[in-house]
């Protein structure tokens, strides 16, 4: 037993020493998620993530933060915006156990999505539950977020958001993969070929707002696209989801921030009439 403690000490010195003068500043969200934790009564739950770590401030100070409550009376309608414009393929991916959520990643990118005249590639997608963003105070049951970003690091995510109903068929898809890393801290899963295309991302109508990452370093200056259609997911599919990572919370969703005078607009092309 101490043989094992004591390398794990000797390990974890050794990491830490390589990581104060290796580790590159980044906009990536934290890989070890054990740092912090959603318990609002913890120390280093939610309203405290930004005095964990001095790279982590913005978590705190930031005016420009996610998630937020896109309410409807305070959104302007636009038709600028034009339909997402997204060239997504299939591409070797891996399912991994962050601790506090269950990713996937296309670690060589899985195509991109283009906004303006940035190409932002997708990198990985990751579920929260229950949901971060809010329609009108509404909270609903998941939320994935797709996450995009350049070379150069800037950050563009979509964010689904599903209602308890129907099995989503991406999930399904992944089921025995995701069981396979359940209540395994940092375990890995190659998965092959997965296509984005899968995941339905395509949409009608969106929300648009600037925020930030949802996880630390809280990042800013995140370009956010929120799926005005919400989707279904089975009690199971959230459960499963949910119990895999064991991180002995029963969320995985930041807190709403404050929205702070931002532009909030809602993309409808011209000829939809519902409303
Ligand atoms: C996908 O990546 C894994 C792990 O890196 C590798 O073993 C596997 O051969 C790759 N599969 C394909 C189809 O490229
Ligand atoms: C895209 O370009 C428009 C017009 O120049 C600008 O107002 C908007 O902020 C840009 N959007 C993003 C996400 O860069």
């Amino acid at each position: 037993m101490e043989k094992v403690a004591a390398t794990r000490l000797l390990i974890c010195g050794l990491f830490a020493v390589l990581c104060l003068f290796s580790c590159p500043a980044t906009s990536s969200e934290v890989e070890d998620e054990s740092e912090f934790s959603y318990e609002e009564d913890e120390k280093n739950g939610p309203s405290g993530w930004g005095e964990i770590k001095p790279e982590w401030r913005l978590c705190n100070t930031g005016k420009m933060q996610s998630p937020i409550d896109l309410l409807n009376k305070r959104v302007q309608v636009v038709s600028h915006l034009g339909a997402l414009q997204m060239k997504y393929h299939p591409s070797n991916a891996t399912l991994k156990n962050r601790g506090h959520d269950i990713m996937l990643e296309w670690a060589a990118g899985a195509g991109y999505l283009q906004i303006n005249e940035t190409q932002y590639i997708l990198r990985q997608c990751h579920w929260h539950s229950f949901s971060e963003h809010t329609i009108d105070g509404k909270r609903f049951d998941l939320e994935l977020h797709m996450v995009h970003e350049t070379e150069a690091g800037e950050a563009a995510v979509i964010g689904i958001l599903y209602k308890i109903g129907k099995p989503d068929a991406f999930l399904s898809s992944l089921r025995d993969d995701i069981k396979a890393i359940s209540d395994k801290t940092d375990a890995e899963e190659n998965v092959g070929i997965v296509d984005p295309w899968l995941i339905k991302p395509s949409s009608l109508r969106y929300y648009r707002y600037m925020g930030s990452l949802t996880t630390p370093p809280c990042t800013e200056n995140v370009v956010w696209t929120i799926l005005a259609e919400v989707r279904t997911v089975s009690k199971k599919q959230v459960k499963l989801l949910r119990d895999a990572v064991h991180d002995g919370s029963e969320t995985n969703a930041r807190p709403l921030q404050p929205i702070n005078n931002r532009l909030v607009e809602l993309y409808k092309p011209k000829a939809y009439k519902k409303d």
